[in-house]
């Protein structure tokens, strides 16, 4: 198996994954909320080779990443006011904005939607090599499909090795969560996924929100879904997880029962030190930043080392702790115990 190369995010990194991309192949980059596994929008060949890398299903579509708005003009048929709001007031920056494609966007990017997702990200590294290859880049994250989602070079690296030819180290990305995703529409939005860019911030812009139910419940089989994303079981270590909702003398009492093999605790900063089980831990618990920052790579460490079942503190459900608890609500397949 070859080896996949990690460079360092800079000059000659960016410039020799500019070089990749335009001969369509796919590399890893960093952005600010995860770490993305990018090829170019206007490539479907190229396209479907990040489907094949991530082994994600044809019918799930990707999101389009800029680094100016200039490029809008040739990926969306329309830029509403509400558009122009939000891009003004969160771009760049982890927003995901639902509109209706141009002619130009390959249904391979959108899975056969007439609608895309554009984001234009924050993180320097992520705009450097769109602006390198001067093509809008198509990325999801770069996490084989299912598991959780890279926040550090190392991650990708692990489920990439050997299936693309490079990944950039742009260090640990700081929002940790994937973009907050919305449908826009005429003059409101609908919540698809929530992120770093949270519903007050949205409504603090006069704009009305709705939510998706499938954010908090499962959906049934068969559901009409208005993102695909939302019928795939989501962000999972191998383990199986359990959220326990309760204080943490409760949660204590809970798990101190618990007599089965492989048993680990996911839990806040500090509260590692108080249980008899083996711990990780994911943020502080009035920090819900922090545990959007620590819960992907927490949920990866708890795999490493070697845990077969999880109990997880439950996160407030405050701001981004929203998009933590739908990220830990995937990831536990919808357990929930209530102490
Ligand atoms: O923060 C992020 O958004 C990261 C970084 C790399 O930018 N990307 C990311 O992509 O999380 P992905 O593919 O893992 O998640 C994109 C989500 C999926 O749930 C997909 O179904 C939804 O967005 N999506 C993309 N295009 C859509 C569309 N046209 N209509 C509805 N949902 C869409
Ligand atoms: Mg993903």
């Amino acid at each position: 198996m070859f080896q996949t190369k990690v460079m360092p995010c800079d000059e000659k990194g960016v410039a020799f994954a500019a070089e990749l991309l335009k001969k369509g192949e796919v590399v890893g980059i960093p952005t600010e909320t995860v770490y993305g596994l990018a090829a170019s929008a206007y490539d479907p060949a190229a396209v479907s080779k990040i489907f094949a890398a991530k082994g994600r299903p044809q019918d799930n579509p990707l999101i389009v990443h800029i680094s100016d708005l200039s490029m809008l003009n040739d990926l969306v048929s329309d830029f509403p006011p509400i558009a122009q709001k939000l891009a003004s007031a969160f771009w760049p920056g982890p927003l995901t904005m639902i509109l209706p494609k141009s002619e130009r966007v390959p249904f391979e990017v959108t899975a056969g939607l007439d609608t895309v997702g554009i984001r234009m990200s924050s993180h320097p590294g992520a705009a450097a090599v769109i602006k390198a290859c001067g093509l809008p880049l198509a990325a999801p994250s770069a996490n084989t499909s299912g598991r959780p989602s890279p926040t550090k070079a190392k991650h990708v690296l692990y489920d990439m090795n050997g299936k693309i030819p490079l990944i950039l180290d742009g260090g640990s990305c700081s929002v940790g969560v994937e973009s907050t995703v919305i449908l826009v529409k005429k003059d409101s939005v609908h919540l698809l996924r929530p992120g770093g860019v949270t519903e007050k911030d949205i409504e603090s812009l006069g704009i009305i929100v709705t939510v998706d139910p499938a954010v908090e419940t499962k959906l049934k089989q068969n559901a009409k879904v208005l993102s695909p994303g939302l019928k795939y079981k989501h962000y999972s270590p191998k383990a199986e997880v359990v959220i326990v909702k309760g204080s943490f003398d409760q949660f204590k009492e809970y798990v101190s029962h618990k007599t089965e093999d492989g048993v680990f605790v996911l839990v806040f900063e500090g509260e590692d030190k108080l249980v008899n089980w083996p711990a990780v831990v994911y943020g502080k618990k009035s920090d819900p930043k922090a545990q959007a920052a620590g819960l992907f790579d927490a949920l990866r460490e708890v795999d490493e080392r070697g845990a077969r079942l999880v109990y997880a503190r439950c996160p407030d459900q405050d701001g981004v702790g929203y998009a933590v608890y739908n990220r830990l609500l995937r990831a536990a397949a919808f357990k929930v115990v209530e102490v």
